[in-house]
């Protein structure tokens, strides 16, 4: 058994943040089912989105944030993030992290789709995501431990209603308590729940299910947002073509160099990722392959270095100038719902990040948003449990369910992905969308709240667990009868106003209605 004061379960860069910001009081320890720096987080190319006072305003990029998530943001939340995003960019740099700058010793700015100003800061051209957790890891005080390999698969909750620890299992599959009075998911999204993606492989939805598990409220989970252009080779997707290619001039064409993005959006290439995204996938059906147009960047292997790299290593010869695309699941606007502080509905339990549903996403998320996400976020809930950190603990007593033993039967994740991809992924109806439903809980395990893990290996609570963050997203996704951002309803293609109030929340309490 292992106490402290904040337990931080995943290791991306809202957790980082967070754990650098906390009083160096608290005891607090990271658990992380793989290894750090392994993650979505570091990946991530693009950038972080700032609006600077001379050239822009943090209100235009307020103004962005909402149309790009079709006005179902929350709006308070969302100004907190684009207000404190010019500050967050310079405490980064007072910790040390180098943002590519221009010729005159100024921030570099690049802009991304659904953008209307140049407001993407970057590092090391496209690698953004790594020069930010390089300089996060570095800064983590003495009082913050990290425990690797360790698969957090249960939230331990009280019989007044607090979380006060969690239950993890190592590589080897043993069992470890740890107890603490602030327990924090941070363990990102579910991109892994589609057989095209840009994800980690550790990104397979655990913080959601294990927060519904606890009882807490999630929201939002029919909001997947689909990146455009993931390059795509032999049928297989290979890596992420950030978004910044297009921002610096290329564009999306068919087999013929015929641009598919003229007369789609006034943007083109850089509308909304909803609409590119689906514009992409109808073209595909039509048996068209398409390509990113690139021949017009110079210095194009200079800007985007992973990029060429990842190229290079699966064999694309880019002199051609032509890189195939396909889109993919990116990111989840849904999440565990919570406050800007980070706060869930469970006491004691709170989530930042990507499996947070703060609602500053809304429909959809605006590029360069997610680490922002993370900084601000994770900034936030330092500073809120820095102010709690005196209270005396409450006393816990464990509510101690009933397990129910059960032969396990799951898919292979392959089958899983697959499904969803064909059912829940970028165009969904009513008949796929019930078919589906069906066949996920023709698994009763999904069903079912009272699981006795001991009995299940670490891969079978890692399947069990996308299951069932992917019945919740399919559930989220029948109910609303609309297209509105990550939302393509072929059976409802309108946005449709008496839907734009609706949040779609599920709880655990709800399960049987
Ligand atoms: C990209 O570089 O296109 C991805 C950035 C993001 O998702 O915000």
């Amino acid at each position: 058994m292992n106490n402290s004061d904040v337990i931080i379960v995943g290791s991306g860069v809202a957790a980082l943040q967070l754990a650098r910001k906390l009083s160096r009081d608290l005891n607090v320890i990271i658990l992380t089912k793989s290894f750090m720096n392994h993650g979505n987080s570091v990946l991530a190319q693009g950038g972080i989105a700032a609006a600077w006072k001379d050239r822009d305003h943090p209100i235009f990029h307020f103004i962005d944030t909402m149309e790009a998530g079709r006005k179902m943001n929350h709006s308070t939340a969302t100004f907190q993030l684009t207000q404190e995003a010019p500050q967050t960019i310079l405490d980064l740099m007072k910790s040390g992290c180098e943002f590519d700058l221009d010729a005159d010793g100024n921030l570099a700015l690049g802009i991304e789709g659904a953008h209307s100003q140049h407001r993407i800061v970057h590092g090391g051209g496209d690698q953004t995501g790594k020069i930010v957790m390089d300089c996060l890891s570095k800064s983590l005080p003495p009082n913050v431990k990290v425990l690797e390999y360790q698969f957090v698969c249960k939230i331990l909750t009280s019989e007044n209603g607090c979380c006060f620890g969690v239950e993890s299992r190592s590589g080897d599959g043993e069992m470890n308590r740890f107890l603490a009075p602030h327990i924090i998911l941070s363990t990102g999204g579910c991109g892994n729940l589609y057989s095209h993606t840009s994800n980690a492989d550790t990104a397979t939805g655990d913080g959601i299910t294990l927060a519904y598990y606890a009882g807490a409220e999630v929201a939002d989970m029919e909001f997947i947002q689909f990146h455009p252009t993931l390059a795509y080779i032999n049928q297989e997707c290979k890596g992420l073509i950030s978004e910044a290619v297009r921002g610096e001039g290329s564009a999306l064409v068919d087999e013929l160099e015929k641009p598919i993005m003229e007369g789609v959006h006034p943007f083109k290439d850089l509308a909304p990722r909803h609409i590119v995204a689906q514009t992409i996938f109808h073209h595909r059906q039509k048996g068209h392959e398409i390509y990113l147009n690139i021949r017009g960047i110079e210095n194009f292997s200079g800007k985007f270095p992973s990029i060429t790299k990842m190229c290079e290593w699966n064999r694309i010869d880019l002199t051609q100038g032509m890189i195939p695309v396909t889109p993919g699941c990116h990111f989840s606007m849904g999440g565990v719902k919570t406050d800007s502080l980070g706060r869930t509905t469970l006491k004691g339990l709170y989530a930042i990040g990507e499996v947070a549903c703060t609602g500053v996403h809304g429909a959809n998320r605006l590029a360069s948003n997610s680490l922002l996400e993370g900084l601000v976020f994770g900034r936030r809930l330092a500073e809120h449990l820095n102010s709690q950190s005196g209270l005396p603990r409450p006393p816990f007593k464990e509510i101690m369910k009933k397990t129910s033993p059960s032969a396990v039967c799951l898919p292979p994740v392959e089958e899983l992905q697959k499904r969803m991809m064909t059912n829940v992924g970028i165009a969904r109806k009513k008949s796929a969308l019930e078919k589906h439903l069906q066949w996920l809980e023709s698994y009763n395990l999904i069903r079912c709240n009272h699981l006795d893990f001991t009995l299940l290996t670490n891969e079978q609570i890692k399947v069990l667990f996308m299951m069932k963050t992917a019945w919740l997203i399919t559930k989220s996704a029948l109910e609303r009868e609309e297209s509105r951002g990550g939302h393509y309803r072929e059976d409802f293609p309108e946005e449709l106003p008496l839907w734009q109030s609706k949040q779609i929340i599920q709880k655990k309490t709800y399960e049987m209605r």
